[in-house]
C-alpha cells in the first residue's frame, strides 16, 4: 500500500477537488474509445466501468448516468464519502469503496473498461507498474483502458528542472514536496515520458496516445489552467 495520506488530510477532508461537471476530455474519449471495446458486454446495463482514484466522484455519475455498471475506489474514505453523497443527490447508481491501486476489491477479469483519470501518477514508477499489473488482473481481455497521465512536457515539471518550482527528488521526474501549484500538498508525483507507456501498457493493444496540453495565455483569475498530459486508450490483448 502506498497511498499518501496527504490526500485525506489535505485535500478532501478540506472537501477539496469536488467539481459539478466531469472532465470534458474524458467525455469525449470515453464514448469515442467505445468502438475499440472488445468484451462480449454489448447493452450499456452490462457494460462494467471502473475508475480506478475515481476522487469525489467527479466523473463517475455521468458514467452511471448514461446507463453503464459503474464501480469506483479511492484510497480516501473522505472521497468515497462525497461521491457516494453526490450520487445519491443525482439519483444515479454508483458502487463507490475505499480501497487501493494495489489491491482492488474485484474479481480477475471482471470489468470492461478501467478508467484512471490523473490517479496512477501518484507513486514511484514501480508503484505504478505494479498498480497497473493489478488493473490488468481486474480487466476482462478485450477490456478499455482510459488512462490520463501527466506527462514530462507538463509546465510544473519544467518550472521543477529549471529551478523555478521548489520540490524535492524521488527518482527521474518523480518528486514530492512541491512547494506551490496544483500538485502541492498531494504526495509523490511521477511524470511519465512517452517511451515509459509502452512499457507500462504492454499488456494492451494501444489504441491512441493524445498529447493533451492546455497553455493558458491571457488570465484575470490566476486559475493556473496549465497542464500536459498523455491520454491513452488501449485494449487488454
Ligand atoms: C488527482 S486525483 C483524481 C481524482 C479523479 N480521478 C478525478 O478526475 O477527479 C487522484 C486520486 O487518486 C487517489 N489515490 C492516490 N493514490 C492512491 C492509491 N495508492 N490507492 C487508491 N487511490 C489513490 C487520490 O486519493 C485521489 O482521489
Amino acid at each position: 500500500m502506498s497511498f499518501d495520506s496527504s490526500w485525506e488530510e489535505n485535500i478532501y477532508s478540506q472537501k477539496k477537488h469536488i467539481n459539478r461537471y466531469p472532465y470534458g476530455e474524458l467525455v469525449s474519449i470515453f464514448f469515442n474509445s467505445l468502438q475499440f471495446l472488445a468484451t462480449q458486454a454489448r447493452d450499456r446495463e452490462d457494460i462494467k466501468v471502473l475508475e480506478i482514484g475515481s476522487g469525489t466522484g467527479n466523473n463517475l455519475w455521468f458514467i452511471a448516468q448514461e446507463g453503464f455498471k459503474t464501480y469506483g475506489i479511492d484510497g480516501s474514505r473522505s472521497a468515497c464519502k462525497i461521491a457516494n453523497e453526490l450520487c445519491e443527490a443525482r439519483n444515479v447508481k454508483v458502487n463507490i469503496q475505499q480501497a487501493y491501486f494495489d489491491n482492488l476489491p474485484f474479481d480477475d477479469e471482471s470489468m470492461d473498461i478501467i478508467i484512471d483519470r490523473e490517479a496512477t501518477y501518484c507513486g514511484t514508477l514501480s508503484d505504478i507498474k505494479l498498480w497497473w499489473q493489478e488493473a490488468n488482473r481486474v480487466l476482462k481481455k478485450g477490456g478499455l483502458i482510459i488512462s490520463f497521465k501527466f506527462s514530462d512536457t507538463n509546465p510544473d515539471l519544467v518550472k521543477i528542472k529549471e529551478g523555478l518550482l521548489k520540490a524535492q527528488e524521488v527518482e527521474a521526474n518523480t518528486y514530492k514536496n512541491i512547494e506551490s501549484g496544483s500538485f502541492h500538498n498531494t504526495g509523490i508525483v511521477h511524470f511519465s515520458t512517452y517511451d515509459e507507456l509502452f512499457d507500462l501498457f504492454s499488456f494492451c493493444d494501444i489504441k491512441l496516445i493524445n498529447a493533451n496540453t492546455s497553455t493558458t495565455l491571457y488570465d484575470t483569475s490566476n486559475a493556473q489552467y496549465n497542464y500536459a498530459e498523455w491520454i491513452i486508450v488501449g485494449v487488454k490483448k
